[in-house]
């Protein structure tokens, strides 16, 4: 049974948002793996081979889309799926600490689920939140930042008992008046966005 053989009206929908072109046809690959992995947790081969059709392109092509995106995954995932940011400031401030601690503690490597479905691991690049660093991402959900050793054991624990702790920062981190982030504790982190130095504005003739 392919995904969307009932799902017209949705396929239909999405592609009316872009121009009835190939290339249009094409845009739409995005809004289809989206909805293939909210319902089923990742994108087969199978399901792959579908968008493809649907949008007039090949499945290599939709597999290429999908590797520059971590957020789609083409392996199934746990019921809760633990990204660590591995990018330079989170290594800095400890990630590579962090994930041996979550892959030693899970006993799950990359691409794997855990025995009870509950846990997968993935290393990401940065999540655009250097400044609270290191940090991971659980499921789509949002932002558990300054994950030190003390914290880490206490989202596990947590989640072993199907309790997910409320994230720091939900998805999209919302910015203060000042221009910083504050965590869900009330400590304000990172640096302020308003104080930035601005680029010269381009004075014209050739670059
Ligand atoms: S380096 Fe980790 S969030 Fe940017």
């Amino acid at each position: 049974m392919t995904y969307f053989a009932d799902k017209q009206p949705l396929v239909a929908d999405i592609f009316s948002r872009y121009p009835d072109s190939p290339q249009g046809r094409r845009s739409a690959l995005m809004p289809l793996l989206r909805e293939v992995q909210d319902a089923e947790g990742f994108v087969s081969e199978l399901r792959m081979a579908e968008i493809a059709s649907l949008c007039g392109t090949t499945a290599t092509e939709v597999r290429s889309v999908m590797s520059f995106y971590s957020t789609y995954h083409t392996v199934p995932t746990g019921r809760y799926h633990l990204q660590v940011c591995s990018t330079l400031m989170c290594a800095l401030k400890g990630s590579d600490e962090l994930w041996d601690e979550l892959v030693t503690q899970l006993d799950v490597q990359p691409g794997e689920v855990s025995p009870d479905g509950r846990f997968s691991v993935q290393k990401v690049e940065c999540l655009g939140s250097c400044g609270t660093a290191p940090m991971m991402q659980i499921n789509d959900d949002g932002y558990y930042e300054n994950v030190g050793p003390a914290k880490c054991a206490r989202i596990l624990e947590s989640l072993r008992h199907d309790l997910q702790p409320l994230p720091d920062n939900l998805v999209p981190v919302t910015i203060t008046a000042d221009g910083r982030q504050t965590l869900a504790s009330g400590e304000v982190v990172g640096t302020s966005i308003t104080g930035l130095t601005r680029l010269p504005e381009h004075a014209g003739g050739d670059v």
